[in-house]
């Protein structure tokens, strides 16, 4: 379908403030369908023709969630080698550590997370660990057989922090599982924790699928699960080309799973042209500017989620730096959903799919208190969570994880930052 086409489907509703209220609970409600990393059927013929059937065969059996004990660990191991937490792996694997660390996935059990669990049961933050905390030694609390809750022996509170750690995507039964090795590389890792199951599935866009893709059966809203990213992909011209979620996110093998958080990351997916009709605005004069960004780069729509906010802007600015009333235009690129309906709607969907752009325009008659003129592109990569923590903390004033949700609403303002940014001075009265 082409992209002009498509336009046509979203709807495009007015935001209402008063959202934000109604949206905890259901976040809940919703979560409770995502159980389970899972299969996925797909409704369409031709999707399913360029799903990896082995691959995706593979992902399923592989992660199987919680994923099952790693049992005790072969005396022969190393003695580091035979822990599972990363802080173990660093020993060895120097490098891997440092990236993960500063990676996403190791922040996956941060104070957003942590500090909405104060209010959990267990079945709801089991919803929430099978993403963020997949491994059973990171369960607090786990089924019995009759089906009832009980705490879990096996509890590791440092792996549980470490959130998306090594050992989840590369330990099953204490067994090493990696891709293959690099052309020339000699395996080295017999004496220490035995030669690691090596397979092709490691590099396939599947094996991420079951955290970032909801499954078919959950919600969907104008047609699409909330997290959609694999059938982006598959829809894609990068899928086309043969490139993977790891060939953009774990280039080289590095561990640092790179997306909208950051600057360099996000710049690489989009190409952004503008234009002004004078350098140099003149008091009184008319006045004109376009800017446009295009998805060039991702594998999938820009932004893939519905929690960044891209925001086109441009503006006359007075001697402080604030933009004039009225001479301000701004165009919003996001999915965001409307949260007080049930089920949930979608106030407007304005994300680019791979080659679609969008064009701010601007005519203004040059203001007398124009001190500059502004055109940038600002980027929120947790607008929504923004507003969720906010409601949160407003809400309950006695919420036990207060001081992690502040700390949480905090980190999502200090991870804003300007993608682009031009600015002109305004030339002083023409007349
Ligand atoms: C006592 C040292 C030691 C510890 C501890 C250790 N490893 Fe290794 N590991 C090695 C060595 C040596 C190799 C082979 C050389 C290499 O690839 O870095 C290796 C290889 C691997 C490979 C395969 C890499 C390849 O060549 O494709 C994976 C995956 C791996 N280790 C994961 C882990 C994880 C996960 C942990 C922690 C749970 C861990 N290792 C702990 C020493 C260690
Ligand atoms: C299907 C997998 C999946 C499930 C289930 C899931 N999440 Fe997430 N979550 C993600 C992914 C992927 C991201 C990253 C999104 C992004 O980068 O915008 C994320 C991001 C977040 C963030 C923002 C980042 C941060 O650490 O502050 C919060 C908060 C969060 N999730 C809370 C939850 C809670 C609470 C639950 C359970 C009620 C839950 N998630 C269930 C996959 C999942
Ligand atoms: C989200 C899943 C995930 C996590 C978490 C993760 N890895 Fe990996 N790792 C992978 C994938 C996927 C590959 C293969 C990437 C490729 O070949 O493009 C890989 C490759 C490797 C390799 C082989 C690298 C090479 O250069 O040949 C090593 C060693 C490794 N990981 C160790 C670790 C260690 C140590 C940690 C924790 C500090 C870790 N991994 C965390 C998914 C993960
Ligand atoms: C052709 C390169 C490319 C491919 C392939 C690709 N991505 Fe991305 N991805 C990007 C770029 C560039 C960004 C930053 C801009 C953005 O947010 O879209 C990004 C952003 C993201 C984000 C940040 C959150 C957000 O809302 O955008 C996630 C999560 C993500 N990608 C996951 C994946 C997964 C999972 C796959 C495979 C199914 C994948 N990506 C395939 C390039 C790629
Ligand atoms: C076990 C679940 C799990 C798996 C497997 C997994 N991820 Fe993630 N990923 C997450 C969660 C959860 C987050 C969000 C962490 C947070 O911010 O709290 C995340 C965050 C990310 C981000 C950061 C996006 C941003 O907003 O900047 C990227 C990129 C990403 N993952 C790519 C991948 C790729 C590529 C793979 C496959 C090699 C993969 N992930 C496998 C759970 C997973």
């Amino acid at each position: 379908m082409a992209p002009s086409q498509l336009k046509h489907k979203r709807k495009q509703k007015k935001a209402k403030d008063s959202s934000w209220i109604y949206i905890i609970a259901p976040l809940l409600v919703l979560l409770g369908g995502v159980l389970m990393l899972g299969y996925i059927t797909f409704t369409s013929d031709n999707l399913r023709d360029k799903e990896d059937p082995a691959a995706n065969q593979w992902a399923v059996e592989y992660w199987r969630t919680p994923i099952p004990d790693q049992g005790n660990p072969p005396p022969e191991f190393h003695l580091l080698a035979q822990r599972v937490e990363a802080k173990n792996c660093k020993g060895c694997h120097v490098d891997k550590f440092a990236e993960w660390s500063s990676s996403l996935h190791s922040h996956a059990m941060g104070p957003g997370v942590y500090g909405q669990y104060f209010h959990f049961n267990e079945s709801s933050k089991a919803e929430c660990n099978i993403c963020h905390a997949p491994m059973s030694e990171q369960w607090e609390d786990t089924l019995d057989v009759n089906k009832n809750w009980e705490q879990n022996p096996e509890f590791n509170k440092v792996l549980f922090e470490e959130g998306v750690t090594c050992a989840a995507c590369h330990l099953r039964q204490h067994q090493r599982n990696a891709p293959p090795l690099r052309p020339g590389k000699e395996s080295l890792s017999q004496a220490l924790h035995g030669e690691p199951v090596r397979t092709p599935f490691f590099q396939a866009s599947e094996f991420c699928k079951g955290c970032h893709q909801h499954k078919p059966d959950t919600l969907k809203i104008g047609g699409n699960t909330i997290e959609n990213t694999y059938i982006e992909w598959l829809e894609s011209p990068a899928y086309e080309q043969g490139r993977t979620c790891q060939s953009c996110h774990m280039p080289d093998r590095k561990h640092l799973w790179k997306g909208i958080h950051d600057k360099e990351m996000t710049a690489s997916g989009v190409t952004i042209n503008h234009s002004v009709s004078s350098n140099t605005p003149k008091s009184g004069s008319s006045f004109s500017a376009t800017l446009t960004i295009k998805n060039t780069g991702t594998g999938h729509m820009f932004p893939t989620y519905t929690t960044p906010a891209v925001f086109l802007k441009a503006a006359f600015l007075n001697k402080q730096g604030q933009a004039i009333p009225n001479f301000y235009e701004e165009k919003i690129i996001q999915r965001r959903l409307d949260m007080s309906t049930n089920p949930w709607t979608e106030f407007f969907d304005t994300r680019l799919a791979p080659n679609e752009s969008l064009t701010l325009e601007f005519h203004k008659t040059v203001p007398p208190e124009a001190a500059s003129f502004q055109l940038w592109i600002w980027v929120e990569p947790d607008e929504f969570y923004e507003g969720f923590f906010r409601t949160t903390l407003k809400n309950s004033q006695t919420h036990e994880g207060r001081a992690q949700l502040e700390d949480a609403l905090q980190t999502t303002l200090d991870r804003q930052y300007p993608l682009f940014s031009k600015t002109l001075s305004v030339a002083a009265d023409a007349n």
